[in-house]
Protein backbone atom coordinates (compact mmCIF):
# COMPACT_ATOMS: atom_id res chain seq x y z
CA UNK A 1 0.00 0.00 0.00
CA UNK A 2 0.99 3.59 -0.61
CA UNK A 3 2.61 5.63 2.48
CA UNK A 4 2.85 8.76 3.41
CA UNK A 5 5.01 9.74 6.37
CA UNK A 6 4.23 13.12 8.19
CA UNK A 7 6.96 13.78 10.33
CA UNK A 8 6.10 16.48 13.46
CA UNK A 9 8.82 18.65 14.03
CA UNK A 10 6.74 22.24 15.21
CA UNK A 11 7.17 22.11 18.95
CA UNK A 12 10.08 24.54 20.39
CA UNK A 13 11.48 22.02 23.17
CA UNK A 14 11.66 24.63 25.60
CA UNK A 15 13.47 22.30 28.36
CA UNK A 16 16.32 22.44 25.71
CA UNK A 17 16.94 25.82 26.50
CA UNK A 18 18.40 26.80 22.68
CA UNK A 19 18.62 29.06 20.25
CA UNK A 20 18.15 25.68 18.12
CA UNK A 21 15.09 24.21 17.08
CA UNK A 22 14.94 21.11 18.98
CA UNK A 23 14.91 18.51 16.27
CA UNK A 24 18.10 20.21 15.04
CA UNK A 25 20.09 18.88 17.87
CA UNK A 26 22.11 16.40 17.26
CA UNK A 27 22.86 12.25 17.48
CA UNK A 28 25.27 10.54 15.88
CA UNK A 29 26.13 13.57 14.21
CA UNK A 30 23.02 14.07 12.83
CA UNK A 31 20.09 15.83 13.54
CA UNK A 32 16.92 14.39 15.52
CA UNK A 33 14.41 14.64 12.70
CA UNK A 34 17.27 13.34 10.20
CA UNK A 35 16.70 9.75 12.27
CA UNK A 36 12.82 9.86 12.22
CA UNK A 37 13.44 10.29 8.83
CA UNK A 38 15.83 7.81 7.73
CA UNK A 39 13.43 5.02 9.56
CA UNK A 40 10.60 6.30 8.07
CA UNK A 41 12.61 6.05 4.34
CA UNK A 42 12.61 2.37 4.83
CA UNK A 43 8.71 2.14 4.69
CA UNK A 44 9.59 3.83 0.93
CA UNK A 45 7.09 6.79 1.23
CA UNK A 46 5.56 8.30 -1.49
CA UNK A 47 5.37 11.50 0.13
CA UNK A 48 7.46 12.96 3.29
CA UNK A 49 5.91 15.90 4.98
CA UNK A 50 7.80 17.67 8.05
CA UNK A 51 5.30 20.44 9.62
CA UNK A 52 7.88 22.97 11.13
CA UNK A 53 6.79 25.59 13.37
CA UNK A 54 10.10 27.27 15.85
CA UNK A 55 13.02 27.78 13.62
CA UNK A 56 10.78 26.55 10.71
CA UNK A 57 13.82 28.40 8.12
CA UNK A 58 16.48 26.55 9.76
CA UNK A 59 14.35 23.35 10.17
CA UNK A 60 13.73 23.54 6.03
CA UNK A 61 17.06 24.27 5.56
CA UNK A 62 18.33 21.05 7.53
CA UNK A 63 15.84 19.38 6.12
CA UNK A 64 16.50 19.70 2.30
CA UNK A 65 19.93 18.31 2.87
CA UNK A 66 18.42 15.62 4.94
CA UNK A 67 16.09 14.65 2.08
CA UNK A 68 15.28 17.06 -0.90
CA UNK A 69 12.23 15.47 -1.63
CA UNK A 70 10.59 15.84 1.61
CA UNK A 71 7.96 18.81 1.70
CA UNK A 72 7.26 21.48 4.86
CA UNK A 73 4.70 23.03 5.89
CA UNK A 74 4.31 25.59 8.39
CA UNK A 75 2.11 25.51 11.61
CA UNK A 76 2.68 29.22 12.77
CA UNK A 77 0.95 28.59 16.04
CA UNK A 78 1.29 25.24 17.98
CA UNK A 79 -2.32 23.99 18.68
CA UNK A 80 -1.94 20.14 19.47
CA UNK A 81 -0.11 17.41 17.55
CA UNK A 82 -3.98 17.32 15.81
CA UNK A 83 -4.09 20.41 14.54
CA UNK A 84 -0.34 19.79 13.45
CA UNK A 85 -1.10 16.77 11.15
CA UNK A 86 -4.16 19.02 10.25
CA UNK A 87 -1.51 21.41 8.39
CA UNK A 88 0.04 18.55 6.15
CA UNK A 89 -3.26 16.79 4.92
CA UNK A 90 -4.02 19.60 2.09
CA UNK A 91 -0.50 17.88 0.51
CA UNK A 92 -2.35 14.59 0.22
CA UNK A 93 -4.73 15.91 -1.46
CA UNK A 94 -6.03 12.96 -3.82
CA UNK A 95 -3.66 10.59 -1.75
CA UNK A 96 -5.29 7.63 -0.80
CA UNK A 97 -2.74 5.43 1.11
CA UNK A 98 -1.78 5.06 4.61
CA UNK A 99 -0.74 7.95 6.36
CA UNK A 100 1.86 7.85 9.21
CA UNK A 101 2.74 9.93 12.02
CA UNK A 102 5.96 10.39 13.75
CA UNK A 103 7.44 12.90 16.00
CA UNK A 104 10.96 14.77 14.81
CA UNK A 105 12.13 14.33 18.39
CA UNK A 106 11.45 10.71 18.75
CA UNK A 107 14.93 9.22 16.85
CA UNK A 108 14.80 5.66 17.92
CA UNK A 109 11.96 3.49 16.26
CA UNK A 110 13.20 0.57 14.48
CA UNK A 111 12.33 0.58 10.42
CA UNK A 112 11.16 -3.02 11.26
CA UNK A 113 8.73 -1.47 13.64
CA UNK A 114 7.26 0.90 11.11
CA UNK A 115 6.58 -2.12 8.80
CA UNK A 116 4.55 -4.00 11.48
CA UNK A 117 2.73 -0.67 12.13
CA UNK A 118 2.09 -0.27 8.15
CA UNK A 119 1.17 -3.75 7.51
CA UNK A 120 -2.00 -3.75 10.29
CA UNK A 121 -4.82 -3.40 8.41
CA UNK A 122 -7.58 -1.56 11.28
CA UNK A 123 -8.85 1.88 10.16
CA UNK A 124 -6.28 3.21 12.99
CA UNK A 125 -2.99 2.09 14.24
CA UNK A 126 -1.36 2.96 17.39
CA UNK A 127 2.41 2.45 18.17
CA UNK A 128 2.08 1.46 22.28
CA UNK A 129 4.69 0.47 24.62
CA UNK A 130 4.61 -0.85 28.52
CA UNK A 131 5.93 2.18 30.06
CA UNK A 132 8.35 1.25 33.58
CA UNK A 133 6.96 4.64 34.43
CA UNK A 134 4.06 6.05 32.87
CA UNK A 135 4.29 9.64 33.85
CA UNK A 136 2.65 11.67 31.71
CA UNK A 137 2.43 9.40 28.50
CA UNK A 138 -0.87 9.25 26.72
CA UNK A 139 -2.32 5.67 28.06
CA UNK A 140 -4.21 3.43 25.84
CA UNK A 141 -7.35 2.21 26.93
CA UNK A 142 -7.44 -1.76 25.19
CA UNK A 143 -8.64 -4.73 25.22
CA UNK A 144 -5.57 -7.08 23.79
CA UNK A 145 -4.80 -5.17 20.96
CA UNK A 146 -7.92 -3.97 20.32
CA UNK A 147 -8.18 -0.23 21.00
CA UNK A 148 -11.09 1.45 22.51
CA UNK A 149 -9.44 5.16 22.93
CA UNK A 150 -6.39 7.28 23.97
CA UNK A 151 -6.76 9.43 26.63
CA UNK A 152 -3.88 12.05 27.77
CA UNK A 153 -2.38 12.18 31.60
CA UNK A 154 -4.07 15.58 32.18
CA UNK A 155 -7.58 14.32 31.56
CA UNK A 156 -7.29 10.67 32.58
CA UNK A 157 -9.37 9.56 35.75
CA UNK A 158 -6.92 7.66 38.60
CA UNK A 159 -8.19 4.31 36.77
CA UNK A 160 -6.96 5.79 33.41
CA UNK A 161 -3.66 6.49 34.79
CA UNK A 162 -3.04 3.54 36.46
CA UNK A 163 -2.77 1.56 32.82
CA UNK A 164 0.82 1.09 31.99
CA UNK A 165 0.52 0.40 28.48
CA UNK A 166 1.14 4.39 26.75
CA UNK A 167 1.16 5.77 23.63
CA UNK A 168 3.87 6.39 21.94
CA UNK A 169 2.83 8.91 19.39
CA UNK A 170 3.12 7.10 16.11
CA UNK A 171 -0.37 6.61 14.42
CA UNK A 172 -0.76 5.09 11.32
CA UNK A 173 -4.62 5.51 9.65
CA UNK A 174 -6.05 5.71 6.12
CA UNK A 175 -5.59 9.08 4.38
CA UNK A 176 -9.10 9.65 3.41
CA UNK A 177 -10.31 9.04 7.43
CA UNK A 178 -7.67 10.62 8.70
CA UNK A 179 -8.62 13.87 6.78
CA UNK A 180 -12.32 13.39 8.27
CA UNK A 181 -11.09 12.58 11.81
CA UNK A 182 -9.14 15.30 12.27
CA UNK A 183 -11.63 17.72 10.51
CA UNK A 184 -13.54 16.86 13.67
CA UNK A 185 -11.18 17.12 16.39
CA UNK A 186 -12.51 19.62 18.93
CA UNK A 187 -10.05 21.16 21.43
CA UNK A 188 -12.06 20.79 24.68
CA UNK A 189 -10.25 19.27 27.34
CA UNK A 190 -7.77 19.52 29.61
CA UNK A 191 -4.69 21.13 27.82
CA UNK A 192 -7.29 23.41 25.35
CA UNK A 193 -5.21 21.41 22.25
CA UNK A 194 -6.37 19.35 19.17
CA UNK A 195 -5.36 16.04 20.09
CA UNK A 196 -4.36 13.77 17.36
CA UNK A 197 -5.16 11.36 19.72
CA UNK A 198 -8.97 11.86 19.65
CA UNK A 199 -9.18 9.96 16.45
CA UNK A 200 -9.36 6.59 17.79
CA UNK A 201 -12.28 7.17 19.76
CA UNK A 202 -14.00 9.28 16.41
CA UNK A 203 -12.85 6.09 14.39
CA UNK A 204 -14.47 3.49 16.94
CA UNK A 205 -17.40 5.98 17.50
CA UNK A 206 -17.92 5.35 13.54
CA UNK A 207 -17.56 1.44 13.93
CA UNK A 208 -14.37 1.06 12.81
CA UNK A 209 -11.70 -0.49 14.01
CA UNK A 210 -8.32 0.37 16.13
CA UNK A 211 -5.45 -1.77 17.24
CA UNK A 212 -2.13 -1.46 19.28
CA UNK A 213 1.13 -2.45 17.83
CA UNK A 214 3.56 -2.66 20.39
CA UNK A 215 7.34 -1.61 20.53
CA UNK A 216 10.28 -1.72 23.57
CA UNK A 217 10.21 1.45 25.65
CA UNK A 218 13.38 2.78 23.98
CA UNK A 219 12.43 2.69 20.65
CA UNK A 220 10.41 5.33 21.50
CA UNK A 221 12.33 7.59 23.90
CA UNK A 222 11.86 11.79 23.07
CA UNK A 223 14.30 14.11 23.70
CA UNK A 224 13.49 16.85 26.23
CA UNK A 225 16.56 17.87 27.25
CA UNK A 226 20.10 17.89 27.37
CA UNK A 227 20.81 15.35 29.82
CA UNK A 228 18.41 13.16 27.54
CA UNK A 229 20.28 14.14 24.67
CA UNK A 230 23.45 13.06 26.07
CA UNK A 231 21.74 9.73 27.04
CA UNK A 232 20.29 9.32 23.69
CA UNK A 233 23.30 9.61 22.00
CA UNK A 234 24.86 6.92 24.30
CA UNK A 235 21.76 4.56 23.18
CA UNK A 236 22.73 5.22 19.46
CA UNK A 237 26.44 4.43 19.67
CA UNK A 238 25.87 1.43 21.84
CA UNK A 239 22.65 0.13 19.31
CA UNK A 240 25.55 0.89 16.18
CA UNK A 241 28.21 -0.85 18.12
CA UNK A 242 25.87 -3.82 18.52
CA UNK A 243 24.83 -3.43 15.23
CA UNK A 244 28.51 -3.24 13.54
CA UNK A 245 30.03 -6.25 15.41
CA UNK A 246 26.33 -8.16 14.05
CA UNK A 247 27.63 -7.21 10.47
CA UNK A 248 31.23 -8.97 11.33
CA UNK A 249 33.34 -6.09 12.52
CA UNK A 250 35.95 -6.22 15.02
CA UNK A 251 36.65 -3.28 17.16
CA UNK A 252 39.22 -3.98 19.56
CA UNK A 253 37.79 -1.64 22.24
CA UNK A 254 33.86 -0.62 21.33
CA UNK A 255 33.18 1.74 23.65
CA UNK A 256 36.06 3.85 22.18
CA UNK A 257 34.47 3.86 18.83
CA UNK A 258 32.01 6.72 17.32
CA UNK A 259 29.64 6.02 14.40
CA UNK A 260 27.62 8.73 12.91
CA UNK A 261 23.73 8.00 11.56
CA UNK A 262 24.93 7.30 8.11
CA UNK A 263 28.27 5.19 8.80
CA UNK A 264 28.25 1.97 6.43
CA UNK A 265 31.26 -0.28 7.77
CA UNK A 266 31.51 -3.61 5.83
CA UNK A 267 32.73 -7.72 7.07
CA UNK A 268 36.12 -8.23 8.40
CA UNK A 269 36.88 -4.51 8.60
CA UNK A 270 39.19 -4.27 12.36
CA UNK A 271 38.67 -0.77 14.36
CA UNK A 272 41.36 -0.24 16.86
CA UNK A 273 40.48 1.93 19.89
CA UNK A 274 39.27 5.82 19.76
CA UNK A 275 38.11 5.98 16.60
CA UNK A 276 35.34 8.69 15.35
CA UNK A 277 33.41 8.25 12.24
CA UNK A 278 31.93 11.68 11.19
CA UNK A 279 29.19 11.84 8.73
CA UNK A 280 29.42 10.31 5.45
CA UNK A 281 32.32 7.17 6.00
CA UNK A 282 32.34 3.83 4.25
CA UNK A 283 34.27 1.33 4.26
CA UNK A 284 34.45 -2.11 2.58
CA UNK A 285 35.10 -5.74 3.47
CA UNK A 286 39.12 -5.88 4.87
CA UNK A 287 40.01 -2.81 5.37
CA UNK A 288 41.61 -1.79 8.72
CA UNK A 289 41.49 1.30 11.06
CA UNK A 290 44.02 2.02 13.64
CA UNK A 291 44.17 4.00 16.82
CA UNK A 292 42.90 7.34 17.12
CA UNK A 293 41.56 7.89 13.73
CA UNK A 294 39.06 10.57 12.79
CA UNK A 295 37.14 10.09 9.48
CA UNK A 296 34.74 11.93 7.68
CA UNK A 297 32.85 11.91 4.45
CA UNK A 298 35.38 9.47 2.99
CA UNK A 299 35.53 6.42 1.15
CA UNK A 300 37.83 3.51 2.36
CA UNK A 301 38.29 0.34 -0.17
CA UNK A 302 39.28 -3.80 0.42
CA UNK A 303 42.47 -4.12 2.17
CA UNK A 304 43.24 -0.53 3.12
CA UNK A 305 44.94 0.35 5.93
CA UNK A 306 44.51 3.81 7.87
CA UNK A 307 46.71 5.16 10.90
CA UNK A 308 47.03 5.05 14.16
CA UNK A 309 46.23 9.04 14.17
CA UNK A 310 45.31 9.70 10.82
CA UNK A 311 42.71 11.88 9.85
CA UNK A 312 40.55 11.31 6.73
CA UNK A 313 38.05 14.33 5.98
CA UNK A 314 35.24 15.01 2.86
CA UNK A 315 35.95 13.62 -0.55
CA UNK A 316 38.79 11.46 0.89
CA UNK A 317 38.91 8.33 -1.88
CA UNK A 318 41.57 5.48 -1.07
CA UNK A 319 40.93 2.56 -3.71
CA UNK A 320 41.90 -0.88 -2.95
CA UNK A 321 45.27 -1.88 -0.52
CA UNK A 322 46.00 2.19 0.02
CA UNK A 323 48.04 2.60 2.79
CA UNK A 324 47.50 5.62 5.09
CA UNK A 325 50.40 6.05 8.18
CA UNK A 326 50.32 7.78 11.08
CA UNK A 327 49.81 11.99 11.45
CA UNK A 328 48.34 11.95 7.59
CA UNK A 329 45.88 14.31 6.82
CA UNK A 330 43.74 13.60 3.41
CA UNK A 331 41.30 16.14 2.11
CA UNK A 332 39.28 15.93 -1.43
CA UNK A 333 41.76 13.57 -2.94
CA UNK A 334 41.58 10.41 -5.07
CA UNK A 335 44.36 8.03 -4.20
CA UNK A 336 44.72 5.14 -6.60
CA UNK A 337 45.22 0.76 -5.84
CA UNK A 338 48.27 0.84 -3.68
CA UNK A 339 49.39 4.13 -3.10
CA UNK A 340 51.40 4.73 0.32
CA UNK A 341 51.21 7.69 2.43
CA UNK A 342 53.48 6.54 5.57
CA UNK A 343 53.89 9.93 7.61
CA UNK A 344 53.32 12.77 8.37
CA UNK A 345 51.56 14.56 5.02
CA UNK A 346 49.31 16.64 4.09
CA UNK A 347 47.17 15.62 0.84
CA UNK A 348 44.51 18.56 -0.57
CA UNK A 349 42.88 18.19 -3.77
CA UNK A 350 45.05 15.68 -5.06
CA UNK A 351 44.85 12.78 -7.41
CA UNK A 352 47.40 10.17 -6.98
CA UNK A 353 48.14 7.36 -9.61
CA UNK A 354 48.65 3.66 -8.39
CA UNK A 355 51.67 2.34 -6.40
CA UNK A 356 52.96 5.66 -5.98
CA UNK A 357 54.80 6.71 -2.91
CA UNK A 358 54.54 9.55 -0.70
CA UNK A 359 57.52 10.68 1.73
CA UNK A 360 57.09 11.79 5.08
CA UNK A 361 56.29 15.50 5.69
CA UNK A 362 54.88 15.82 1.90
CA UNK A 363 52.49 18.98 2.23
CA UNK A 364 50.38 19.53 -1.33
CA UNK A 365 50.12 23.81 -1.15
CA UNK A 366 46.71 23.85 -2.54
CA UNK A 367 45.63 27.09 -0.74
CA UNK A 368 47.40 29.92 -2.75
CA UNK A 369 44.71 32.42 -0.25
CA UNK A 370 42.09 33.26 -2.42
CA UNK A 371 42.03 30.06 -4.16
CA UNK A 372 42.08 26.26 -4.06
CA UNK A 373 44.33 24.38 -7.02
CA UNK A 374 44.78 20.85 -7.65
CA UNK A 375 47.74 18.86 -7.71
CA UNK A 376 48.32 15.64 -9.94
CA UNK A 377 51.07 12.97 -9.36
CA UNK A 378 50.82 10.00 -12.26
CA UNK A 379 51.36 6.58 -11.47
CA UNK A 380 54.67 4.76 -9.98
CA UNK A 381 56.28 7.93 -8.86
CA UNK A 382 58.22 8.71 -5.87
CA UNK A 383 57.22 11.72 -3.87
CA UNK A 384 60.77 12.24 -1.62
CA UNK A 385 60.54 13.35 2.09
CA UNK A 386 59.71 17.10 2.83
CA UNK A 387 58.31 17.61 -0.74
CA UNK A 388 56.58 20.70 -0.99
CA UNK A 389 53.80 20.68 -4.21
CA UNK A 390 52.90 24.08 -4.96
CA UNK A 391 49.55 23.48 -6.67
CA UNK A 392 48.40 23.84 -9.48
CA UNK A 393 51.01 21.22 -10.56
CA UNK A 394 51.24 17.77 -12.28
CA UNK A 395 54.18 15.19 -11.65
CA UNK A 396 53.86 12.31 -14.24
CA UNK A 397 53.91 8.90 -13.77
CA UNK A 398 57.10 7.34 -12.85
CA UNK A 399 58.49 10.54 -11.50
CA UNK A 400 60.69 11.19 -8.65
CA UNK A 401 61.15 14.53 -6.63
CA UNK A 402 64.31 15.05 -4.76
CA UNK A 403 63.66 15.22 -0.86
CA UNK A 404 62.82 18.92 0.17
CA UNK A 405 62.06 20.15 -2.53
CA UNK A 406 60.00 23.24 -3.80
CA UNK A 407 57.94 21.85 -6.73
CA UNK A 408 56.22 24.89 -8.64
CA UNK A 409 56.82 23.30 -12.24
CA UNK A 410 55.42 20.06 -13.70
CA UNK A 411 57.40 17.10 -13.64
CA UNK A 412 57.30 14.93 -16.30
CA UNK A 413 57.11 11.19 -16.71
CA UNK A 414 60.28 9.38 -15.42
CA UNK A 415 61.95 12.94 -14.64
CA UNK A 416 63.86 13.51 -11.43
CA UNK A 417 62.94 17.16 -10.02
CA UNK A 418 65.61 18.44 -7.46
CA UNK A 419 64.97 21.95 -5.92
CA UNK A 420 67.35 22.67 -3.81
CA UNK A 421 71.05 24.76 -2.93
CA UNK A 422 73.92 22.69 -3.46
CA UNK A 423 75.56 20.93 -0.57
CA UNK A 424 78.95 22.53 0.69
CA UNK A 425 81.19 19.83 2.88
CA UNK A 426 84.05 21.65 4.89
CA UNK A 427 86.49 18.74 6.20
CA UNK A 428 87.65 19.27 9.90
CA UNK A 429 85.57 22.54 10.32
CA UNK A 430 82.87 21.50 12.64
CA UNK A 431 85.85 20.47 15.45
CA UNK A 432 87.13 23.80 15.13
CA UNK A 433 83.56 25.70 15.41
CA UNK A 434 82.92 23.44 18.83
CA UNK A 435 86.48 24.24 20.10
CA UNK A 436 85.98 27.95 19.67
CA UNK A 437 82.36 27.80 21.40
CA UNK A 438 82.94 26.21 24.19
CA UNK A 439 85.94 28.73 24.72
CA UNK A 440 83.53 31.55 24.53
CA UNK A 441 81.40 29.78 27.06
CA UNK A 442 84.24 29.54 29.69
CA UNK A 443 84.91 32.97 29.25
CA UNK A 444 81.37 34.18 29.93
CA UNK A 445 81.11 31.66 33.08
CA UNK A 446 84.13 33.43 34.30
CA UNK A 447 83.07 36.46 34.18
CA UNK A 448 79.68 36.00 36.24
C1 LIG B 1 1.99 13.30 22.87
C2 LIG B 1 0.72 12.45 22.84
C3 LIG B 1 0.74 11.44 23.99
C4 LIG B 1 1.98 10.58 23.87
C5 LIG B 1 3.24 11.44 23.81
C6 LIG B 1 4.43 10.57 23.49
C7 LIG B 1 -1.08 13.85 21.94
C8 LIG B 1 -2.23 14.70 22.26
N1 LIG B 1 -0.42 13.33 22.97
O1 LIG B 1 1.97 14.02 24.07
O2 LIG B 1 -0.43 10.62 23.96
O3 LIG B 1 2.06 9.67 24.98
O4 LIG B 1 3.13 12.43 22.79
O5 LIG B 1 5.59 11.33 23.57
O6 LIG B 1 -0.76 13.66 20.80
N2 LIG B 1 4.00 19.02 17.94
C9 LIG B 1 3.80 19.85 16.86
N3 LIG B 1 2.83 20.77 16.90
C10 LIG B 1 1.98 20.89 17.97
C11 LIG B 1 2.18 20.05 19.05
C12 LIG B 1 3.18 19.10 19.01
O7 LIG B 1 4.54 19.77 15.88
O8 LIG B 1 1.10 21.76 17.90
C13 LIG B 1 5.07 18.04 17.89
C14 LIG B 1 6.14 18.31 18.93
O9 LIG B 1 7.18 19.09 18.39
C15 LIG B 1 6.61 16.91 19.29
C16 LIG B 1 5.37 16.05 19.08
O10 LIG B 1 4.54 16.78 18.23
O11 LIG B 1 7.61 16.44 18.42
C17 LIG B 1 4.65 15.71 20.37
O12 LIG B 1 4.23 16.88 21.01
P1 LIG B 1 4.25 17.03 22.58
O13 LIG B 1 3.71 18.35 22.92
O14 LIG B 1 5.59 16.67 23.10
O15 LIG B 1 3.18 15.90 22.98
P2 LIG B 1 2.91 15.29 24.40
O16 LIG B 1 2.12 16.22 25.20
O17 LIG B 1 4.18 14.79 24.97
CA1 LIG C 1 64.17 23.35 0.08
Amino acid sequence: MAIALITLAAGQGTRMNSDLPKVLHQVGRAPLVAHALAAGRALEPETVIVVAGHGADQVKKAVSKIDPEAQIVLQEEQLGTGHAVAQALPLLDGFDGRVIVLYGDTPFIRPETLERLAESDAAVTVLGFEAADPGRYGRLVALGNALERIVEFKDATDEERAIKLCNSGVIACDAILLTELVAGLSNDNAAGEYYLTDIVAAARARGLTAEVVTCEEAETLGINTRAELARAEALFQERMRAEAQDNGVTMVDPATVWFALDTYIGRDVVIGPNVVFGPGVTIESGAAIEAFCHLEGCHISRGATVGPFARLRPGAELAEDVHIGNFVEVKNSILAEGVKVGHLTYLGDADIGEHTNIGAGTVTCNYDGVMKHRTTIGANAFIGSDTMLVAPVTVGDGALTGSGSVITKDVPAEAIAIERAEQVTRPGLAKKLFAKLRAEKARRMKKD
